[in-house]
């Protein structure tokens, strides 16, 4: 592909997809992006979004949005059982892949979508947000030049209240067998950002929880211990049912102090995270945070930033350039955690894994 050809985009799925999918491809029109089709199983819905958002194809089939030959790259935006299939027949087609996470519903799936990248050449991101978010390039920074003195503890503290509020619909995120619950729709994400920040993972001891599940099978929090190659062991608590603290905090116990990235902002999980190091005698520092590249307008939900970074990435790759964006491979390496953590509850005991020495 030329960097002179535009690049057309299909989304598949309109509830994420729609609130952040779009517009997060919408700000890349000045790398020559353009969303040209959208599917989600109802019809009606998808010409309305497409008809607003002045799209020319809408569709209830994903196999048509991706025969599109105006399709370049393909977003994956459906419920976590569903996304196999359209990201496996895209690859297949030539297409780019930008699918949500988790990669899969399990192994076996994440492990073919990697080859069915490998063996198409074509790029194939997973929407491990955090990666992108200000706050934790500047910690990977600061934990790189060991700003705090090697790393012996960190831990998570991740805690929401989605699943307080009365609901009355089920929908997937009440069914473990969907890919719902707090350790595919959260941990997910901190077991991805923890391997990138402090290495791969060796072993782990994993607890979920469901007390108020009600009929639903997925977990409303998890505990997870991980011992990584390099001699940390980190800890992980989510919490979806969490009435009195709102927080998502990464606490990193160095030999000289501690550097913390956090967010206490119920409201807007994404763009308050700060990072501040407090070295034993010294006031905390408050860390510069690294320019947003594509900024959207603050009114907006501010997940469309990581994810146009990412996208971004993946233009560049498809258009032949070195880019950096998290790849099918690290959706495998978090599926495998996931995976893994599900076995070691079951079983209450810990679990090794194989460390990849690549
Ligand atoms: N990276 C992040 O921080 C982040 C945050 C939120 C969500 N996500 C991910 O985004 C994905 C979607 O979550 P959501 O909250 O948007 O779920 P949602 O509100 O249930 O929306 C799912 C959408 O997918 C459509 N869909 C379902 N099955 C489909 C199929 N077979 N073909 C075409 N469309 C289909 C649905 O269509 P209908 O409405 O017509 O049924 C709906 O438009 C999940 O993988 C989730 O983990 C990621």
């Amino acid at each position: 592909m030329t960097e002179a050809r535009h690049v057309g985009v299909g989304i598949i799925g309109l509830g994420f997809g729609r609130s952040v999918h779009l517009p997060a491809f919408r700000l890349l029109a000045p790398l020559g992006v353009e969303v040209v089709a959208l599917c989600s199983r109802n019809l009606d819905g998808a010409r309305a979004v497409a008809t607003d958002a002045g799209i020319t194809l809408a569709c209830d089939d994903w196999r048509q949005l991706i025969a599109n030959p105006d399709v370049d790259l393909v977003s994956v935006a459906t419920p976590p059982g569903t996304h196999f299939a359209p990201a496996f027949a895209a690859l297949a087609a030539g297409k780019a892949v930008l699918c949500e996470k988790p990669l899969a519903l399990d192994t076996g799936e994440a492990e073919r979508l990697v080859q069915a990248a490998e063996t198409s050449g074509r790029p194939a991101a997973v929407n491990f947000s955090y990666r992108a978010l200000p706050a934790f390039a500047a910690a990977r920074d600061a934990l790189a030049a060991q700003a705090v003195g090697p790393i012996r503890l960190a831990e998570v503290s991740w805690h929401v209240g989605t699943r307080l509020a009365p609901h009355t619909t089920r929908s997937w995120k009440d069914d473990a067998h969907a890919g719902g619950g707090a350790l595919a729709s959260y941990g997910v994400h901190a077991l991805d950002y923890l391997t990138w920040l402090l290495g791969p993972v060796e072993r782990l001891f994993a607890r979920l929880d469901h007390r108020t599940s009600g009929d639903g099978t997925s977990d409303d929090s998890c505990v997870i211990l991980l011992d990584h190659a390099g001699g940390t062991r980190s800890s992980i608590t989510v919490s979806l049912a969490s009435a009195a603290e709102r927080v998502h905090r990464i606490v990193f116990r160095g030999e000289r102090g501690r550097l913390v990235i956090e967010n206490t902002d119920p409201l807007d999980p994404v763009r308050p995270f700060g990072t501040r190091i407090e070295l034993v005698g010294h006031p905390p520092h408050q860390l510069p945070m690294p320019e947003v590249r594509w900024l959207a307008p603050t009114d907006v939900d501010g997940r469309i930033e990581p994810l146009a970074a990412h996208a971004a990435a993946l233009v560049e790759a498809l258009r032949g350039a070195r880019a950096t964006f998290p790849t099918f491979a690290d959706g495998l390496a978090a599926q495998r955690l996931m995976t893994a953590a599900i076995s070691s509850d079951r079983d209450g005991a810990w679990l090794d894994l194989p460390v990849s020495t690549s």
